[in-house]
């Protein structure tokens, strides 16, 4: 069995894409698995054809890699891949989309408003900002309405934060997502789908000491604790389980995905994001909720493979 791990790019996240790819090919190749690792240029389809995988796992995060374009040429060409096609990729890279339809299947998610930068140029910011905070209060995370990593978040507590908020995400992207900040305990469930309908993993539950789980936070040990299992009674991690697994269904995510977020203390888990190509780095929450479930992962991603082919 030959796959190629597709990592890189040119997105923000280009160096935790690498990580991912690398670790999910090792494990690939303690399975028994041929895994190459190829960072993606424009290179491609000649590796492709050079190659000629049995099937291709693509392990891009964020743009070009989670929107769906990568998925749009793997299908053009008609090389089996891991995970959600391109449908779905677009679906779930977009947060106000994503909401937008998780809403409709009764799972809850903080109320937003959704501003392209346009608005602010033409409206001025002032008057434009007023009214979200009018509507939605404080406190405000925004974050950038297509992105990964955290890269462009902030949590807005004093309103007069509010306008370099939205200058650090319009750097990240055009559309803004400014939502009202959800009370509650921090999870991450990832949900994996081996033929049999998809499985929610158990919840890790995630506690930044100093500050929110932004990009250091993420991938420099030490400044986060994992507890898995999360730290909320048995209902609360069930309610979270029964929303990750409604996410991955209801927008159509193949394979793996993981879902973020918040519990509150009566239990209702409010929906932040979803990710078709989560993090698998060494630090990543995938692996580990995967192992606290007791796969070994080179089991888990051989059979994940397996199911991409059938
Ligand atoms: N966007 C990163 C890779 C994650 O969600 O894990
Ligand atoms: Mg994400």
């Amino acid at each position: 069995l030959e796959v190629l791990v597709l990592a890189g790019g040119l997105s923000h996240e280009r160096d935790v894409s690498l990580r991912s790819g690398r670790r999910v090919a090792d494990a690939l190749e303690d399975a028994g698995v041929s895994a190459t690792v190829t960072d993606v240029d424009s290179d491609l389809l000649p590796t492709l054809d050079r190659l000629r995988p049995d099937v291709v796992w693509p392990l891009l995060h964020g743009s070009t890699g989670e929107d769906g374009s990568i998925r749009d040429l793997l299908e053009l060409v008609g090389v089996p891949a891991v995970g959600t096609g391109s449908a779905g990729s677009r679906i779930a890279w977009s947060k106000p989309v994503s909401k937008t339809i998780l809403a409709r299947a009764g799972v809850a998610t903080p109320e937003s408003a959704t501003l392209p930068a346009s608005v602010f140029r033409e409206v001025g910011a002032r008057a434009v900002l007023d009214r979200v905070v009018d509507r939605l209060g404080l406190p405000l995370v925004v974050k950038p309405a297509k992105g990964g990593s955290a890269l462009g978040v902030s949590v807005v507590t004093d309103v007069d934060a509010l306008p370099q908020a939205m200058v650090t995400c319009f750097s990240y992207g055009e559309v803004a997502l400014i939502e009202r900040a959800a009370v509650g305990t921090e999870l991450a469930v990832s949900v994996v789908d081996l033929g049999e309908g998809p499985v929610a993993l158990p919840p890790v539950e995630i506690v930044v000491e100093d500050g929110i789980y932004d990009f250091d936070a993420r991938y420099n040990a030490g400044r986060t604790e994992f507890y898995v299992p999360a730290r909320v009674p048995a209902e609360h991690a069930r309610a979270a389980q029964d929303a990750a697994v409604t996410a991955h269904r209801v927008l159509g995510l193949r394979g793996l995905s993981r879902t973020d977020l918040i519990v509150d203390d009566d239990g209702v888990p409010w929906f932040l994001e979803v990710n078709s190509a989560p993090g698998m780095t060494e630090t990543s929450l995938l692996p580990l909720a995967a192992e606290a479930a007791g796969y070994a992962l080179p089991d888990l991603y051989r059979a994940i493979v397996e199911h991409a082919l059938r």
